[in-house]
């Protein structure tokens, strides 16, 4: 009987993945007709729209625990939110259904459509503050980085374990003033550094790569939101990874306690950002090193998504080709 409860809940959790792709699929799709158009709220609002409609189709009692701000900010996928059809499993989830707005407005490389989807409780309740974040790949002993370590010494560790020298280490940083000490501490090792304007979801990602993508770690400050969607995919593929907010403000403090914050200062581990059977879908919108972006062709149209799921660590590549147009309509 035990057997067969544990069955059918892994049965659910395999359909929900697939369905999961259909909700970055259409998020992406609605975000990339408005690629290039320097219009960044009109293509945030588009895959806002997208995925909110395709979410509410799925049979899952869904809660939104990261979603595009407060109740009174965003009339959609706020925080509280309730999606899904109310009569499948509960679970929490985590929606940036346009994740890197300005890369999508100027037609750059990387901007993605991304959602995580947990048990209740599984996903921390990060509020829209910024994140201190470090991350590598798998294949390392725990505890090779560290958060309170600093980038020299990370960057040390990190080449010692992989047995090379810390000038054939390449750490990837958001290009912000706010790095330059983080920039200048990293290249007195020797370190290579690349540089990206915008999305660091797709950049903590890079590092389970380190073969194909050249990047072996991830340092540096960007959205606290961001960092619980990388969790959730590195928690998937095997990587390291540790944030910690940034609530510099008695208000920031404050709000981060109303969402079940107690320590402010706390260093959550990659386990803590996003624990449980995590699923972890991505599309990609334009085209970047993750993926390609959505392409119209003969008719059809394009997409390319990742699907992670954490409890059985698989990573699913899914092109699709869409014939179906109607499906794209937001009526
Ligand atoms: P948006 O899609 O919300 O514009 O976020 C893009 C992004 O680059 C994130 O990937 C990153 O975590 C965050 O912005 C960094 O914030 P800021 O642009 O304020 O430095």
């Amino acid at each position: 009987m035990v057997d067969l409860i544990i069955k059918q809940q892994d049965i659910i959790e395999r359909i929900l993945t697939l369905e999961l792709v259909r909700v970055t699929e259409r998020a992406a799709v609605a975000a990339a007709g408005l690629r290039g158009r320097g219009d960044e709220k009109a293509a945030d609002q588009a895959a806002v729209d997208a995925m909110r409609r395709e979410l509410n189709r799925l049979p899952i009692d869904g809660t939104i625990v990261i979603g595009e701000g407060e109740r009174d900010e965003a009339p959609m996928l706020f925080i509280g939110e309730k999606v899904g059809t109310s009569t499948g499993p509960s679970v929490d989830i985590a929606v940036d259904p346009l994740e890197g707005t300005t890369l999508c407005a100027k037609d750059m490389p990387g901007s993605i459509a991304v959602m995580a989807v947990a048990p209740k409780g599984c996903l921390l309740n990060a509020p829209d503050v910024y994140m201190d974040k470090i991350a590598i790949g798998p294949g390392y002993p725990p505890g090779t980085v560290d958060l309170d370590n600093t980038p020299e010494e990370n960057i040390r560790a990190l080449a010692k374990a992989k047995g090379v020298t810390p000038g054939e280490i390449t750490v990837l940083v958001l290009d912000r003033p706010r790095h330059a000490g983080v920039i200048a501490a990293c290249r007195s090792t020797g370190a290579s550094l690349r540089m990206i304007t915008d999305g660091d979801v797709a950049g903590v990602i890079f590092t389970a790569q380190a073969d194909e993508t050249g990047v072996d770690m991830y340092i540096g400050t960007g959205g606290a939101p961001e960092g619980v969607l990388a969790a959730g995919a590195l928690r998937c593929v095997g990587g390291q990874m540790q944030g910690r907010l940034i609530l510099d403000t008695p208000e920031k403090v404050e709000r981060a306690r109303t969402m079940g914050v107690t320590d402010p200062k706390k260093k959550y581990d990659m386990t803590e950002l996003a624990s449980g059977d995590v699923i972890v879908s991505a599309t990609g919108v334009t085209d970047g090193p993750l993926l390609h972006g959505v392409k119209y062709r003969d008719g059809l149209i394009l997409t390319e998504t990742l699907i992670y799921r954490s409890s059985t660590g698989t990573v699913r590549r899914i092109q699709a080709e869409h014939r179906d147009m109607r499906k794209f309509r937001l009526d």
